[in-house]
């Protein structure tokens, strides 16, 4: 615990049990002791509303808990948060409105709801003097609103260059990579919990236009009039015009694209670009997304992550928990090194584990492969590759062997490559290092 002191009770409530909302439902119990050591909060959500009571879910939510009325989260002195995740801009921007009234902290995933409402939302908060938080509004489970209100906050921004719609990149992978049409990757998305309950707001781009509008109006201080965006979706991209850009060098990806000219103006446009393959956003496949910011100071960050789906945003979701715990707890964001019992050791580097790639310059005559091997065995090391490139034998009678090791400890490669070194057929010191998988 931060202060030693058991920790806090934080009495939350959900107003939405969808994909994300089942998410934080059971990542928050799954997460429970880590995130009390961390935080001192035992985050509690203790009423759900939904809209319809019989619909079947992903989590066990207790019947006591459920309401089919926001406001009786909003009427509740019991609860210190409300948790908006019901999406659309009607009856959530009267849900929020109301929650800031009743003097209870709003975390919201509502992109739209802020990208058409954010300016009122947050002089309605300021006058309440109570926050908004909204990690999981943009980009999923990457931390990107931190990092612009605090990582980077010492910058003026000059770029933001993002893919942030998880389901339109999925699609243009899934059409590119694995050639399925427009329709059928659009259902496997939606199958698959990244789209939004209307996929019109993602393949027409708003999605990523709200997303936008919201980095945008965080990095530049002033909310940017929807009016003002440029918005073009991915239903005209064809698997014509995904062949060409292959063969000219180039990836298709919709692309958010906001920055500021020499005069102060900013640009925010949300369209399918061409991206050259050489550039790291052509790799970001999938649900993935990837922002890249340029700040004037810190040059160019990457942020990268799974954009979509009911994990990462629920990680988001529960990081605003958090902010907002600390506040209610601390009076500040709690930040700094928390010391916590549920680690606390460390492992000897001798067991760690990977792949290896291991050199040896060896006599080019029968049996060294044999015996090499046998070595290896010997320690239970399995060899996944070998190659001996005959072009690199030299006049003098050595060769060069290569091998690709599976998985072996640290332990087990030094004795291996000891005993290898101490063959008569070994003429020089072994090379060997590590193979990430990265994994
Ligand atoms: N539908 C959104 C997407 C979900 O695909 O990115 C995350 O905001």
């Amino acid at each position: 615990m931060p202060n030693g002191s058991p920790p806090r009770p934080i009495k939350i409530g959900l107003a939405g049990l969808g994909n994300v909302g089942a998410g934080v439902f059971k990542n928050i119990q799954k997460n429970a002791a880590l995130i009390q050591q961390r935080t001192g909060a035992d985050l509690q959500i203790v009423q759900v509303a939904v809209r319809d009571l019989g619909k079947p879910r992903d989590v066990e939510v207790p019947a006591e808990m459920l309401t089919t009325d926001w406001r009786d989260l909003v009427n509740n002195p019991e609860l210190q948060i409300i948790v908006e995740l019901i999406g659309g801009t009607g009856q959530a921007f009267e849900l929020v409105s109301a929650a800031l009234k009743a003097r209870k902290i709003v975390v919201t995933g509502n992109k739209a709801l802020l990208a058409e409402h954010g300016k009122e939302l947050f002089a309605l908060a300021e006058q309440c003097g109570m926050p908004i938080y909204f990690e999981s509004a943009v980009a999923g489970g990457i931390p990107i609103i931190q990092a612009l209100q605090e990582g980077l906050v010492g910058n003026h921004i000059q770029s933001i260059h993002g893919i942030i719609n998880g389901t339109c990149n999925y699609i243009l992978t899934r059409m590119s990579q694995a050639g399925l049409t427009y329709e059928a990757a659009l259902q496997e998305a939606q199958e698959k919990g990244f789209a939004e309950a209307d996929p019109y707001l993602d393949v027409s781009g708003w999605d990523a236009a709200h997303k936008a509008i919201i980095l945008a109006s965080l990095s530049y201080g002033f909310w940017i009039p929807q009016a003002d965006v440029y918005v073009e979706g991915i239903d005209k991209v064809s698997a014509t015009d995904i062949e060409f850009a292959r063969r000219l060098g180039y990836t298709i990806k919709l692309l958010s694209v906001i920055r500021a000219d020499a005069q102060g103006r900013v640009e925010v446009r949300t369209q399918p670009s061409m991206v050259p393959n050489s550039h790291v956003l052509a790799s970001v496949s999938g649900s993935f997304n990837a922002v890249v910011v340029q700040g004037d100071i810190v040059g160019e960050t990457l942020f990268y992550g799974r954009g979509a789906g009911q994990d990462p945003t629920s990680s988001s979701v529960i990081s605003d928990l958090c902010d907002a715990a600390a506040i209610l707890i601390y009076g500040f964001r709690h930040t700094g090194f928390v010391p916590h019992g549920l680690y606390g050791k460390s492992k000897p580097i001798d067991e760690t584990v990977s792949h290896y790639y291991l050199r040896l310059l060896v006599k080019d005559e029968p049996g060294v492969l044999a015996q090499v091997a046998t070595v290896l065995g010997q320690r239970n090391i399995g060899i996944s590759s070998v190659m001996q490139p005959e072009d690199l034998a030299s006049e003098t009678g050595t060769i060069p062997l290569f091998l690709m090791i599976h998985d072996a400890s640290l332990g087990q490669m030094r004795a291996a490559v000891e005993a290898i070194s101490g063959l008569g057929c070994v003429t020089e010191a072994p090379s060997w290092m590590r193979v990430e998988t990265l994994g």
